[in-house]
């Protein structure tokens, strides 16, 4: 084995802890939402037409955040000129912040109210994407303070955190702007 690979492989190590307990918060929330008795509570707020608009414009938001997380990784990472503007980094960190932020009361509805769903394709996929979101999101967090791990593991699991939500998006929110109306 090259000393290269040996080197790869000893700072990927690094990764598994992180990995084994993003692992756990996956399947706790599938066992969650999959036992739990859904409750079908619903909380409205003033403005909206129903508790799944609200949730719909809040996924929506997080995922226009996301998108500004991506472009402004690309900016960081020099995609877009040598030049990067100070106050980058801190609009990317702020900007995954408020992202994940604006999830979690869509989740806890989602989970409480309404567990994980399998009556159609849609949100078997939706609920399968919710929980690795929230396990990606620990991976991606974990690993973030670690130094010498691989080059390729923060775009790697930025991507995968980026994926799974706009996944999540797609499968609720555009969904919904799609069969049932953009509406508030
Ligand atoms: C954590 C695991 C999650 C599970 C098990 C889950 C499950 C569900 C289920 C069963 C529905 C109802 C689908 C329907 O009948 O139309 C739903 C709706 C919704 N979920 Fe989730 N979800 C999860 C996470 C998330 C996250 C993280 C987001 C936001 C980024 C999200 C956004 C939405 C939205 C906007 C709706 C309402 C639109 C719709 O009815 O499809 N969910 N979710």
């Amino acid at each position: 084995m090259s000393e290269q690979t040996r080197r790869t492989r000893v700072s990927a190590a690094g990764l598994y802890v992180p990995l084994l307990l993003g692992a756990v918060v996956t399947v706790t929330l599938g066992v969650y939402g999959s036992v739990h008795t859904p409750t079908g509570i619903a909380v409205n707020v003033a403005g909206f037409s129903g508790p799944q608009t609200v949730k719909v414009w809040l996924a929506s938001g997080a995922a226009l955040l996301a998108l500004v997380q991506l472009v402004s990784a690309f900016a960081m990472w020099g995609k877009f000129g040598s030049r990067v503007p100070s106050w980058i980094g801190t609009l990317h960190r702020w900007s995954g912040r408020f992202a994940f932020l604006l999830t979690v009361p869509v989740a806890v509805h989602c989970l409480y109210a309404l567990g994980f769903a399998t009556y159609d394709t849609r949100t078997l996929v939706h609920s399968l994407l919710g929980c690795f979101f929230f396990g990606a999101f620990t991976v991606k967090m974990l690993s973030l303070p670690k130094r010498g791990l691989p080059g390729w593991t923060l775009p790697l699991l930025g991507g995968a955190v980026f994926t799974l939500l706009i996944g999540l998006w797609l499968t609720s929110s555009f969904w919904y702007f799609t069969t049932i109306g953009v509406r508030f």
